[in-house]
């Protein structure tokens, strides 16, 4: 249990004690490139899988955090780690990535997607621009992801793919509209590249949390306020989910411990999606005694 008590911190530390669940080589010697693996859940997979015997790849837009994180997270597993610059809306820059992966680590063995975008905001306000910018972040990002690795290893190999998807459009949760279509969107992705890409043995999945503390998405979606309003009493499992525990999801779903399981989206949600209210007049008041604090 040590793990998952160490786990409040809103800096992206690696974790100060950590209780095996799985065996320690689970991923030994394999290679992971996870997008958005240089803060909140991306990282927490760097280190869990890192911890398990795999080399890593954190690949994002600002290089000065991911070298940062890369550094922290080689110091506390003894694996290596490296920083790529990439954006996900752009093929070129992960085709760059993926070459040089492979050029610097010899293989893929697994792809995380888990870079998005996200805020809190009423259809109404939402400029086309800002529709556009988060689809082409979660949904073609993810896609452009899966493609590139795909082409350039995965067909030849195999591999393993998981989605860091959301709950947000299954009952059409409040000033979410952008965020929860291009999820949706990810789910359906999931279920076709799985069933295209099986027979060349790429199992591919998906990972649903919930509101998940000490994470950016947290913050932006006024995670701590609604903590403090006491609605997450309302969840069946009355808490916040941690890091660490989206990380143990993806490591199940990208290890040898699912091997029959493709086209699935894990929720890890604590049952939050069944029970959350979804008033647009409850959210809109927490948000802005959120942003009156900030
Ligand atoms: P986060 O720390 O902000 O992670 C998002 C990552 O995506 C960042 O490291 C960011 O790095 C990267 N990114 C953003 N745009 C990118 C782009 N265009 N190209 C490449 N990388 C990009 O937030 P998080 O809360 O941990 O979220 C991680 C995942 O969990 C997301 O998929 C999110 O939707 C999902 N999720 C989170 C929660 C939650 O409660 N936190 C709940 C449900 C689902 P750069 O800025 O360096 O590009
Ligand atoms: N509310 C409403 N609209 C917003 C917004 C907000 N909080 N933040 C950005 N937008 C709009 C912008 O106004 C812009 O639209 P416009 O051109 O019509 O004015 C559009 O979204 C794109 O914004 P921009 O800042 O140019 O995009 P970007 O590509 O630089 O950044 C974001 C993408 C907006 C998603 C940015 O928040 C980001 O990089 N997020 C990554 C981290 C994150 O979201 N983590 C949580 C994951 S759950």
């Amino acid at each position: 249990m040590a793990a998952l008590q160490a786990e409040d911190v809103n800096a992206d530390d690696c974790l100060t004690s950590y209780t095996y669940i799985y065996s320690p080589d689970l991923l030994k010697n394999q290679v992971a490139f996870i997008t958005g693996g240089g803060s909140g859940i991306g990282f927490r997979i760097a280190e869990v899988f890192m911890r398990h015997g795999c080399d890593t790849v954190i690949a994002s837009r600002n290089m000065d955090k991911l070298k940062q994180a890369a550094k922290t997270l080689t110091e506390a597993t003894g694996r290596r780690c490296l920083p790529l610059c990439m954006d996900v809306r752009q093929p070129e820059s992960i085709m760059a990535a993926v070459d040089e992966t492979l050029k610097e680590l010899g293989c893929i063995d697994i792809l995380v997607n888990n870079a998005a975008g996200n805020f809190l905001c009423p259809a109404t306000s939402l400029s086309f621009n800002a529709f556009k910018t988060v689809v082409e972040i979660d949904t073609m990002g993810t896609f452009n992801t899966c493609k590139v690795v795909y082409d350039k290893w995965f067909k030849d190999h195999g591999g393993n793919i998981v989605n860091i998807s959301a709950t947000l459009g299954y009952k059409g949760q409040v000033l979410q509209v952008h965020a929860g279509s291009a999820k949706a969107a990810n789910d359906a992705m999931t279920r076709h590249l799985a069933v295209e890409w099986g027979p060349s043995g790429v199992r591919v999945n998906a990972v649903a949390p919930g509101p998940i503390s000490g994470t950016e998405g947290f913050r932006r979606l006024a995670g701590h306020s609604a903590e403090a309003a006491g609605v997450f009493q309302s969840i069946p499992l009355q808490r916040a989910g941690n890091k660490t525990e989206m990380a143990h999801c993806t490591l199940f779903l990208a290890s040898r411990a699912s091997s029959y399981v493709t086209g699935a989206i894990l929720v890890a949600d604590g049952g939050t999606w069944l029970t959350l209210p979804n008033d647009v007049s409850m959210l809109l008041g927490i948000a802005s005694s959120q942003s009156a604090k900030l």
